[in-house]
């Protein structure tokens, strides 16, 4: 066994999918139901560290002992993340942050009209977050990725564990039913640099969360 360096460092988490707005009730998301972020909180506040949650909208209770941040949009994770990191020691980005907002947000309800069948939305890209940490990134500071991939993981993962700037990357498998997005289960692979990739069984979103935090534990030098 390996002591517990967790214990009194503070711990950013982030969850749960991030809603672009198109208009006062509309928006554009996903599927991340926040299960996954939530289980790796309470891990982390398990082995005596300070939480803070940075949460889009979920369904969820969070773990009573976390700094809960509510957010809904990219940029506003972005920001709570950038600067919730800048006191802290370790991040793990398990939310699914959107991709692309719409350009311009109406400030009414978009109506439908007898001769309008079709409706553009223009869509440009948000900020990624995670390279946004990076840029703050100070020496001893643990960052951990998540990959969520459709198709050839563990290039894509790989790929993203040297783009992104991450100490660590959590290679997630969204193809798969019963693991990945919104289920209880998840399967996931650590990808380390200069470590053979490895792959944990199907197990409980709870019990992965734990080898998360372990494995961040085993190989983080503080
Ligand atoms: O919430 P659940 O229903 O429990 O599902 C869990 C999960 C499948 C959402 C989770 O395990 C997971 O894989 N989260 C990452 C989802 C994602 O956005 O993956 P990605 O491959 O698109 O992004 C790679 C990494 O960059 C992620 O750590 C992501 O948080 C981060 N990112 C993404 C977009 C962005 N603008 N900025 C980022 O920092």
């Amino acid at each position: 066994t390996t002591d517990n360096k967790l214990a009194g460092k503070r711990v950013v988490v982030t969850a749960g999918g991030t809603r672009e707005h198109l208009d006062p009730v509309r928006y554009i998301g996903n599927e991340s139901s926040g299960k996954m972020g939530y289980a790796i909180a309470q891990a982390a506040v398990n082995m005596g560290a300070y939480v803070t949650l940075v949460s889009a909208p979920t369904r969820l209770t969070p773990p009573a002992e976390a700094e809960v941040i509510p957010v809904e949009s990219t940029e506003e994770m972005r920001d709570a993340v950038v600067s919730a990191f800048q006191r802290s020691d370790v991040l793990v980005m398990a939310a699914a942050p959107a991709d692309f907002r719409p350009v311009a947000v109406a400030d009414q309800k978009i109506k439908k009209s007898a001769d309008n069948d079709r409706l553009q939305v223009d869509l440009v890209k948000t900020p990624d977050i995670l390279k946004a940490v990076a840029k703050v990134k100070q020496p001893g500071q643990f960052t951990v990725g998540f990959a969520a991939e459709t198709q050839n993981l563990l290039a894509f993962a790989n790929q993203k564990l040297m783009d992104k700037g991450v100490n660590m990357l959590v290679a997630n498998d969204v193809s798969q039913a019963g693991i990945g997005f919104n289920g209880d289960q998840n399967q996931v692979t650590f990808l380390l640099p200069d470590q053979a990739p490895q792959k944990t069984p199907v197990l409980t979103k709870t019990a992965i969360a734990k080898l998360i935090m372990t494995k961040i534990n085993d190989v983080w030098t503080v």
